[in-house]
């Protein structure tokens, strides 16, 4: 079977890649990645030269790329992971760049699906969609779409095109939604990635609000298996919910990060609330469990011990984005959060 993985050079979609050719020797795989940011052709430097793994430069909204890829070679199954997928960058820079990536790029995405007969289109999408929880309860595939930052919201847009695709035109669609991953290759803007490396440098850890917002959490390589039993044993038109059974305070995973690097305590500064965010996230992931046999593998804990391990061991990967012009970007977009809450 041939993949074609959009948004392969970033951090979930590398981790995709790899697993699919690791572990499913007949398969091959073409990633189509508009190299943003958040994509980096290092996540993938050992497979240059494997014969099961091309990569093409393009962007998923772009119908001139789009329709090239198909033009040049069949493709089996689209996995559709290119998105903008940081809130606090559509919060603050604003919501552009992810209502043309994430919803319209997914729109000419499903397009060409049909034109070109693709036998199955799988739609990586998240948690973030059903908006917030209460105290108790946990979201299941039946839960509302309420998304409450301009991120959360282009991705519920592109699960409902892709909702449409399949119910109007008979488009073979799945969609998965999985709340947060964290390992090896995360852009370090994202909340362990950047706890690590800011730890790493000594520098304070800024931790939104009171900390006490709850976000479950699952390693990639569960995420990645959890897709790929999706895309090969899912009925047409389903939707699992992917969850880490791991839903925590924030700041347990700020202290967790620090006690294994062996960080003081007093790295941690509260700082201003990022605006309009969401209090509790927890994921009901049974149906994925009962309907289809999957379930993570692996134990938090040392999931992220291998995480930090990987951060610590791979300085270069990181120092290069933390500095620079990532870093005057940086500064750029967190501004609004140097004023300290307490
Ligand atoms: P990421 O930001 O690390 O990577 C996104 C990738 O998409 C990058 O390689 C980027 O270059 C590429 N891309 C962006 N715009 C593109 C375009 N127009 N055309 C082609 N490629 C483009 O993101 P990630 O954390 O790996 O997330 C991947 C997917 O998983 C996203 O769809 C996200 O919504 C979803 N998801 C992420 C999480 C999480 O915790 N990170 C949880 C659930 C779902
Ligand atoms: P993030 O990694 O941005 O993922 P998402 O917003 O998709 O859940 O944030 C995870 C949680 O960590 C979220 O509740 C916001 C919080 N957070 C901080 O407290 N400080 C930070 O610097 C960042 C980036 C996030």
């Amino acid at each position: 079977m041939k993949l074609l993985v959009t948004g392969g050079a970033g951090f979930i979609g590398s981790n995709f890649v790899r697993y699919v050719l690791s572990n499913h020797p007949e398969d091959a795989v073409v990633n189509f990645d508009a190299l943003t940011y958040a994509g980096n052709l290092e996540n993938l430097s050992d497979l240059q030269d494997n014969p099961r793994y091309t990569f093409v430069h393009g962007d998923i909204a772009s119908p001139r790329d789009v329709s090239k890829i198909f033009r040049d070679q069949p493709i089996d199954v689209i996995v559709n992971f290119a998105a903008e997928s940081h809130v606090d960058r559509s919060l603050h820079m604003g919501p552009r760049t992810f209502i043309r990536t994430n919803i319209l790029g997914t729109q000419m995405l499903l397009d060409a699906a049909r034109k070109h007969k693709v036998r199955r289109f799988l739609q990586v999408s998240t948690d973030e969609v059903y908006g917030s929880l209460g105290p108790t309860g946990a979201f299941t595939e039946e839960t509302p779409l309420q998304p409450n930052n301009p991120y959360a919201a282009t991705k519920a847009g592109a699960d409902c095109m892709v909702r449409a695709a399949s119910h109007s035109h008979g488009l073979d669609a799945v969609i998965t939604r999985c709340s947060n991953n964290f390992g090896p290759c995360q852009f370090p803007e994202k909340l362990i990635p950047l706890m690590i490396t800011t730890a790493l440098a000594d520098k304070p850890l800024p931790v939104y609000g009171d900390g006490m917002h709850v976000r479950d959490w699952i390693y990639v390589v569960d995420h990645c298996s959890g897709i790929d039993t999706v895309l090969r044993r899912a009925k047409s038109g389903s939707v699992y919910n992917l969850g880490g059974n791991y839903d925590v305070p924030n700041i347990q995973i700020v202290k967790g990060v620090l006690k294994i690097l062996g960080k003081p305590e007093s790295l941690i500064t509260y700082v201003k609330d990022r605006p309009g965010h969401d209090r509790r996230y927890a994921m009901d992931s049974s149906r994925a469990r009962r309907e289809l046999d999957w379930t993570p593998a692996h134990r938090f804990e040392d999931a992220l011990k291998a995480t930090v391990d990987w951060y610590v061991n791979h300085p270069l990967w990181w120092q290069r984005i933390r500095s620079g012009e990532y870093l005057k970007a940086y500064e750029k977009l967190y501004g609004w959060r140097d004023e300290q809450c307490r």
